[in-house]
């Protein structure tokens, strides 16, 4: 019997894709049962839904009185997994709060499967620190929150807000139900900028949001690996059932990852550490006219090049490489000199990749296969990425002649 996927529609534009969606799920061989809300049967039609998936559209939560089951509960327990798309604002702030005022609401509550939402609604909308507030929160609770596509809005405004094109909403819910194929894997991996401090109120830094970095938890937790975190600020919240250890400077930093790496299969150095740092940390407020002549800066620790020099036969290290002119050449040299199994580049005068963008676009070097150039995708999409060609290494490196 085919696993049931949920498909919550809500009261958005972008329900009219959504018999394409179940379509496409269907196709991955799932079984969809769609949760509509009210709202959502203004955008879709019902008889379009059932006819696709072969099953009643569910709405209403008092519909026959004579039938003394428990849907919702029904359905929550039914799921392997469930998706909510289009989620606009109100739902988005209802599962947050735990609100369940509605069939949708009510069965979310009670599923205890990976549930993906599809934000989707006008930028200021959901550029609106209420709604970022509960998407946050929705992640730090194990959803997973897909990024809304940028472009032309329905609304007439030009921005983020588009609701993902159904194949690659598919192509996230299949990979949740994905093999556990990390399971005994002990991974660190590194995300975010580190804070150089200069004196009692300044720091030096750099734009790294962690996004790059805690996607690679993400990934990497929901294929069942153990996850250490070491990272520097984060803009985003990493997921839970990872240990996260925080830290501020590159020699913090170095000081955690060189604790915990005996121990690993695998490092992703994807926090971008800050090369140097002030020579002298102020303990005051240093004097502006003072600054020409007092600071100086001193190298940090090259943490990577360490760990290269560290590296054991059957562990794997990932490095990454922020460029933004002779992207190759340059990464090649860092994958020579650094001892690094495999190194993604990626090109960071880009606005839709490296810093602080919801995807990237990389290509990965080896030093002794054929480089691979990826398209654009999101950064789970290359964490995914990432972590194939790890388990692909220490297969290698673990069996060198099978
Ligand atoms: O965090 P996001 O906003 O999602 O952005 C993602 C990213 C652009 C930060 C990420 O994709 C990325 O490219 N990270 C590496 C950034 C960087 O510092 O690149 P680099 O070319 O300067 O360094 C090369 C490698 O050496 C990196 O793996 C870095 O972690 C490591 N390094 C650098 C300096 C240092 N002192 N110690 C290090 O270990």
């Amino acid at each position: 019997m085919s696993a049931t996927a949920l498909l919550g529609i809500t009261g958005g534009i972008a329900a009219y894709k959504t018999p394409a969606l179940a379509r496409l799920l269907i196709k991955k061989g799932l079984n969809v049962q769609v949760i509509a809300t009210r709202a959502a049967l203004n955008f879709v039609s019902p008889l379009s839904l059932a006819t696709v998936t072969g099953n009643r559209v569910h709405c209403d939560m008092w519909g026959d009185p004579l039938n003394p089951s428990v849907e919702h509960i029904e359905l929550a327990d039914s799921a392997a997994v469930a998706v909510v798309a289009p989620a606009t604002a109100n739902i988005i702030a209802k599962l947050s709060h735990g609100i369940a005022d509605d069939m949708l609401t009510t069965t979310l509550l009670a599923a205890t499967c990976p549930v993906v939402i599809c934000p989707s609604m006008n930028v200021n909308m959901f550029n609106n620190p209420i709604v970022q507030e509960n998407l946050s929160k929705l992640s730090a609770l194990g959803h997973h929150v897909l990024a809304p596509d940028s472009g032309f809005l329905a609304c007439g405004w030009e921005g983020q807000g588009r609701m993902p094109e159904p194949e690659i909403i598919a192509e996230h819910v299949s990979s949740l139900l994905g093999p556990k194929d990390l399971v005994g894997l002990n991974l660190i991996v590194t995300a975010g900028p580190t804070e150089e401090p200069l004196d009692a109120v300044r720091f030096i830094t750099n734009r790294s949001s962690g996004k790059m970095g805690v996607a690679v938890c993400a990934r990497a937790k929901a294929r069942g690996a153990e996850v250490t975190l070491v990272a520097g600020p984060l803009k985003v919240i990493p997921p839970s059932g990872i240990r996260h250890i925080p830290v501020k400077t590159a020699l913090e930093m170095r000081e955690r990852v060189l604790e915990f790496f005996p121990e690993v299969d695998a490092v992703i150095k994807a926090a971008a550490v800050a090369d140097f740092r002030p020579e002298v940390v102020y303990q005051g407020k240093l004097k502006k006219d003072r600054i020409g002549s007092d600071v100086r800066l001193t190298m940090n620790p090259d943490i990577l090049r360490e760990l290269g020099e560290l590296k054991r036969n059957d562990q794997v290290l990932v490095g990454f490489a922020a460029e933004t002119q002779d992207l190759v050449d340059n990464a090649r040299k860092k994958l020579e000199t650094k001892n690094i199994d495999i190194l993604v580049l990626n090109d960071v005068s880009r606005t839709d990749a490296g810093f602080d963008s919801d995807t990237n676009v990389v290509r990965f070097l080896y030093r002794d296969l054929e480089d691979e150039q990826m398209d654009i995708m999101s950064k789970e999409g290359v964490a995914d990425l990432i972590l194939n060609r790890i388990l692909m290494f220490l297969k290698k490196k673990r069996n060198p002649t099978g």
